[in-house]
């Protein structure tokens, strides 16, 4: 895309905008998911947004899967499935009820998922030479505007890290270097939630600013 927009300065209304995109960002799963198709335009647009997020040195170390088949989606749901039930016995007692009633993923139910690799380079990456795990970091930055973008679109889309990295790896054809930073449902919604369902169902409550800004020094 040609920078034509460098010069640009937004509006107040404009930023208010993109505040409000953020604040309505949220985490979908298969029990919000319509069946309605998103279609290639759209789809590349979510990604063309990934693909403008930062990097570090300019290394753009990721790669996008896109997976529509329903047997693949079957494979990579056979892994959630059998990681879920490990990751419940990991809470204690009373946690553990309220994670068996959480949905915690929508692979079969969101029409369109995007596996998202950390594509390591062998020779120096600038930036990356004291920290190694910055590639990879810069892949999530990627992840960030797709979701955004995918929100701003009304779809929603989904986050799902209850894989074994390896098995998917596998179903994928994944290349042995390639590592797995994301697997993202993407559909459109019949509603979107005002907070995060894990809020809502009591998992969690959202952190207040002033305990988690530190003046200065800890
Ligand atoms: C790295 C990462 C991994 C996540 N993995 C899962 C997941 O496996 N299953 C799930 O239901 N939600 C997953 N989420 C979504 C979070 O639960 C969600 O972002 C959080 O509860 C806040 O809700 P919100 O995104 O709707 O604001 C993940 C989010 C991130 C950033």
């Amino acid at each position: 895309m040609k920078s034509d927009f460098t010069q640009r300065l937004f509006t107040e209304q404009e930023q208010d905008l993109l505040f409000e995109i953020i604040m309505s960002r949220r985490d979908v799963r298969g029990n919000r998911f319509l069946p309605k198709e998103i279609d290639q335009e759209t789809t590349l647009k979510i990604i063309q947004a990934g693909l403008h997020g930062p990097s570090v040195g300019f290394s753009q170390p990721w790669e996008f899967v896109i997976v529509k088949n329903p047997e693949t989606k079957q494979q990579i749901k056979a892994s959630f499935n059998t990681e879920n039930t490990k990751g419940a016995d990991q809470f204690c007692e009373e946690k553990k009820d309220t994670y068996t009633n959480l949905k915690l993923e929508g692979i079969e139910e969101a029409p369109l998922n995007i596996a998202v690799f950390y594509k390591p380079k062998n020779t120096p990456v600038l930036g990356q030479t004291s920290m190694p795990n910055m590639g990879r970091y810069s892949v999530v930055c990627a992840i960030q505007n797709m979701w955004l973008m995918a929100r701003s679109l009304n779809i929603g889309m989904g986050w799902v890290s209850i894989l074994d990295p390896e098995k998917v790896k596998t179903i994928l054809n994944s290349p042995k270097e390639n590592e797995l930073i994301g697997y993202l449902c993407f559909g459109y919604t019949d509603m979107f939630y005002d907070q995060p369902e894990l809020e809502l169902k009591k998992w969690d409550t959202r952190k207040p600013l002033n305990e988690v800004i530190i003046e200065e020094k800890y």
